[in-house]
């Protein structure tokens, strides 16, 4: 499967955002790495670690976003709170069982892991995205303003 590939496109122009996006791009294409490899059983235990650097990742990613959601007051931050507490429930679900039927997890949480991220920025985060910076210019503006009053 392919790395993931960061695209000017997928910019919020929210600098943490971009970078904790970035780190999580970086930790899905660790877990990638794997899936070119002749996996041997030893590597399991490295596989189930890396998965759980990327659900931390998952966790700081998701946690910045939705506080820079709430400072902004998007309307919709209910519905895209949802979207990331199913993502996270189904990786928590993953690495349950992961110690179990690690081969099995791993083929199946690689292609859900990466379809997801790609198809959230695309669909979810670009929602946001105009938003924000509509918001985050209006700020910059009225209190330039404030300051040359
Ligand atoms: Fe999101």
């Amino acid at each position: 499967m392919s790395k993931l590939i960061w695209k000017n496109d997928y910019n919020i122009d929210v600098p943490d955002i971009d970078d904790k996006m970035k780190a999580l791009f970086e930790g899905m294409n660790r877990y990638l790495e794997y899936d070119d490899k002749r996996r041997k059983e030893e590597d399991y235990d490295e596989i189930g670690e890396v998965l759980a650097d990327l659900s931390e990742a998952v966790r700081q990613h998701f946690a910045h976003e939705e506080k820079v959601l709430t400072q902004y007051h998007y309307p919709e931050i209910g519905g895209h709170k949802k979207e990331h507490r199913r993502f996270v429930k189904k990786i928590l679900a993953f690495r349950r069982v992961y110690s179990e039927e690690p081969e099995k997890i791993y083929k199946d949480s690689v292609r859900f892991i990466r379809e997801w991220l790609v198809q959230h920025i695309m669909d979810e985060d670009m929602r946001y995205a105009p938003f924000i910076r509509v918001q985050k210019y209006l700020n910059e503006h009225s209190a330039q303003s404030r300051r040359g009053r």
